[in-house]
């Protein structure tokens, strides 16, 4: 049988500490399986090779030159959220490599601790966990496409009869086809996000005017900001802003942000920005609607997170849209935040890399 090759991005800057490494990892390989060992020294640079690269495992220290501590592990996963991180750090980090396997790190090892067979189960666990998650994924996706088909085929039967029946009853399957339409856009979602997640999606990548894709959705929703009585500014520069983007998953991102916006305001304004910070540009999009409190904001951008807003008619939307948005930026090499002062406003941020 051939081996399979496993592709791991080692992270580590002191020389010494990476070879030692990296031929116990050679040790530690499963006769089944073959590691190709990359070396990363820098965060930068480690970041520039998740994007570029389809790594298996990832197995880094937590002191870098570039970055310290807990923070030089949230980068990585930030980036590279489906791929198994194993630390391996000094003595002196274990409190803190802890707290990275409560930020989701798979496991780690202490640098001149670990033998070959602690790190060949190390490693074995992690891939098989990842595996594992890989599969449960896979089966909701696959649960998720057969629901289409059946859903398609009721969905046309009821509309063939909507003309048929009494008007007294027509208003029956109204709600039914009503609630088809709602399921399918949770199909279409629940599809999108686990194809993020498994990290299969494909960007179409191509230049474009970000400026001019914003000013395009900003027009867009003109008339549905009007209707409810809310102002719609932009703050775009002047000149042309060229990114490197997928334009459909961008202009999802852009929709799914600014219909939150209006949904969740009651009144005032709405305003998308776009600032060029040189090497990166920042989009961002804010409100002056119901806000959200600080317990709530670190769990919105999870799936299924829909909160209560009160005033606001947030209960028909699927709580995945912003899952998917940060899905998006995330394998655009991005990042996506939210600020807010409940019952002032909210602040949806993203940035996109500029080349
Ligand atoms: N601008 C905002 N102001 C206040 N709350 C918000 C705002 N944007 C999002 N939220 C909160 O975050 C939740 C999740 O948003 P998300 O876009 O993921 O889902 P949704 O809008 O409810 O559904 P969908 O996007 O599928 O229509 C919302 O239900 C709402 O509670
Ligand atoms: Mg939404």
């Amino acid at each position: 049988m051939e081996a399979q090759d496993v592709r791991v991005l080692l992270i580590e800057d002191d020389p010494d500490d990476a070879l030692l490494m990296e031929k116990l990892l050679v040790k530690s390989c499963k006769p089944s399986t073959n590691f190709l060992i990359e070396r990363a020294d820098r965060i930068e640079k480690a970041l520039r090779s998740v994007i570029e690269n389809n790594f298996q495992l990832i197995v880094m220290d937590l002191t870098l030159p570039d970055g310290k501590g807990l923070e030089t592990f949230e980068k990585i996963h930030e980036a590279a959220p489906t791929i198994p991180i194993i630390i391996c750090s000094g003595l002196t980090d274990r409190t803190l490599a802890l707290e990275a396997i409560g930020k989701g790190a798979q496991d780690y090892v202490i640098k001149g601790e670990v033998d070959q067979r602690t790190l060949e189960k190390v490693i074995l666990y992690a891939l098989e966990r990842r595996h594992v998650q890989e599969m449960k994924e896979e089966f909701v996706g696959m649960v998720v496409h057969e629901l289409r088909s059946p859903l398609a085929i009721s969905r046309a039967s009821i509309e063939l009869l909507l003309n048929k029946v009494p008007e007294s009853q027509q208003r029956f399957l109204s709600m039914s086809i009503e609630s088809m339409e709602r399921l399918n856009r949770l199909i279409d979602n629940l599809m999108e996000v686990t194809t993020l997640e498994l990290g299969k999606v494909k960007l179409t990548k191509g230049g474009m005017d970000i400026n001019a894709l914003a000013r395009d959705i900003c027009a867009s929703f003109e008339p549905l900001a009007r209707q409810k009585g809310l102002e719609l500014k932009n703050n775009f520069p002047a000149e042309k802003v060229i990114t490197s983007i997928d334009k459909d998953k961008i202009t999802e991102v852009w929709m799914n942000l600014v219909s939150n916006a209006v949904k969740f305001t009651e009144k005032g304004s709405i305003e998308m920005s776009i600032i060029d910070k040189g090497n990166e540009v920042e989009c961002g999009v804010s409100d002056t609607g119901c806000g959200i409190s600080e317990d709530k904001l670190e769990k919105l951008f999870g799936k299924f997170q829909k909160f209560r807003s009160e005033g606001t008619a947030g209960e028909k939307g699927t709580g995945l849209g912003l899952a998917i948005s940060k899905g998006i930026i995330t394998a655009h090499g991005g990042k996506i935040w939210a600020e807010s002062r409940p019952g002032q406003g909210s602040r949806f941020l993203f940035t996109l890399p500029v080349r």
